[in-house]
């Protein structure tokens, strides 16, 4: 556990490549990244860049063409172990929350809970305990499709974190948000991953919330450079 080994390494790729069209598009070229517990790190870089493609390699949404990865301590090329990272390990977070609009917010939020078994009782304590810390309580009875914006994007940082994972991926959570929405639910997003004592690797292209970041990686030409901070 974190607190144990508070240095813990949770992401980790080492000389990973990927392209698509039969090589004809080549997005990110022998990259390496270690993310350790604790650390909050920005994947910044230009639209088209390459940051999602990571991103979904480190979830096992998709796989290199050649590397290694290392994600909560299993490999995310293998079928089982993507299971059980998307279960218990992993949270990821979309730009568009993919949430299920005809659901309410309770409703969303049980569904990880449901895959893993987890008691009524427990569910419905772990849903209060989130919503209440991103300001969401009073709206568990609403679905989905009446919410704001920043509403939906609060609701889809907690269903990420339902099952109390170790390592949060965001792609571009506030991508979909204005200005002053996408400034608080980033605020919420870094208190709660702090709180909840994990890493988190997000995508962005907007400077301002990398430099709120620990670490910032700059994504270009299918390199990773580390940024100063
Ligand atoms: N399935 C795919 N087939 C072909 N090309 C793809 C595929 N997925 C991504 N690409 C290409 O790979 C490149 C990197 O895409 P990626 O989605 O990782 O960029 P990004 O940095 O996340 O951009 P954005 O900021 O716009 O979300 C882009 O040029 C994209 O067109
Ligand atoms: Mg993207």
């Amino acid at each position: 556990m974190s607190e144990k080994n508070p240095r813990e390494v949770l992401a980790q790729a080492k000389d990973v490549s990927k392209s698509y069209d039969g090589g004809r598009i080549v997005v990110l070229r022998d990259v390496s990244l270690s993310v350790r517990s604790g650390e909050v790190v920005a994947l910044w870089g230009a639209s088209g860049s390459g940051k999602s493609t990571l991103l979904h390699l480190l979830g096992g949404l998709d796989v290199p063409d050649r590397g290694e990865l290392t994600v909560c301590g299993l490999d995310p090329r293998i079928e089982a172990n993507r299971l059980e990272l998307r279960r218990h390990r992993l949270g990821f977070i979309f730009q568009l929350h993919n949430l299920i609009p005809d659901l309410t917010v309770e409703e969303n939020l049980r569904i990880p809970a449901l895959a893993v078994g987890r008691g009524t009782k427990e569910t419905a304590a772990r849903v209060r305990e989130l919503t209440a810390q991103v300001d969401l309580g009073h709206r568990l009875g609403h679905r989905i499709q009446d919410l704001s914006g920043g509403e939906r994007q609060r609701t889809a940082i907690c269903r990420a974190l339902m099952n109390s994972p170790r390592l949060l991926l965001a792609d571009e959570p506030t991508g979909s948000l204005d200005e002053t929405t996408g400034s608080t639910v980033f605020g919420l997003l870094k208190q709660l991953a702090e709180r909840e004592r994990i890493a988190v690797v997000l995508a962005t292209h907007e400077r301002r919330f990398a430099e709120a970041c620990h670490r910032i990686i700059r994504v270009r030409d299918g390199r990773l450079d580390e940024v100063a901070t």
